[in-house]
């Protein structure tokens, strides 16, 4: 009796064990089929969400409203307190220098792939657990973009 209550219990460690480490799984890597659904278009897309869906760049970039909004929400979701109010760096890495350490955050599209999906290793899923619309995401993009210090000629998303 004991033993078959110890091997019921060992058992629902495991299984809680593996629900524990198959959850980064899904925000680190997206399948193509799931980036594609998200940059699919969509009726209420904004027409600037629309345009980058299109074209893969941020119609926000250099937009002083939109930058402005992007640094509002960052604050609202707490970008600022991992990566600095000037993105400098303090959690998580400096946004500033254009050199990343996922190569993809180079382009506007990576970039809102990293903030939709989050990564492994620290950064939520910002889009798909809903905190951030993709509208959003493209304003908050605009003023990471804005925060660039590094050479103009190497700002690979413009
Ligand atoms: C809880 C702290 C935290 C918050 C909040 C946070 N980040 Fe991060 N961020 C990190 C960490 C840690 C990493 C490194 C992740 C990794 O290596 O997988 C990271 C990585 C990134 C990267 C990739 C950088 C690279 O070099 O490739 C980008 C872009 C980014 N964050 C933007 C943002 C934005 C925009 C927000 C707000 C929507 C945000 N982060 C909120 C901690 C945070």
């Amino acid at each position: 009796m004991g033993g078959s209550v110890g091997r019921l219990s060992l058992t629902l460690v495991i299984l809680a064990g593996i629900g524990l480490a198959s959850q980064p799984v899904w925000p680190a890597d997206p399948g193509d089929d799931e980036i594609g659904q998200v940059l699919t278009p969509k009726e209420d897309d904004t027409p600037a969400l629309r345009q980058f869906k299109e074209t893969g760049k941020n119609p926000y970039n250099k937009e002083p409203h939109a930058i402005e909004a992007g640094f509002k929400l960052a604050r609202a979701v707490a970008c600022t307190h991992c990566h600095a109010g000037d993105l400098s760096g303090l959690i998580g890495p400096s946004l500033t220098t254009g050199s990343w350490r996922y190569q993809k955050n180079g382009t506007d599209k990576g970039m809102f792939q990293t903030l939709y999906f989050g990564t492994s290793a620290g950064m939520a899923a910002w889009g798909k657990l809903g905190s951030l619309t993709p509208d959003e995401i493209l304003k908050i993009i605009a003023f990471v973009r804005s925060k660039y210090r590094g050479d103009p000629r190497n700002a690979t998303w413009e």
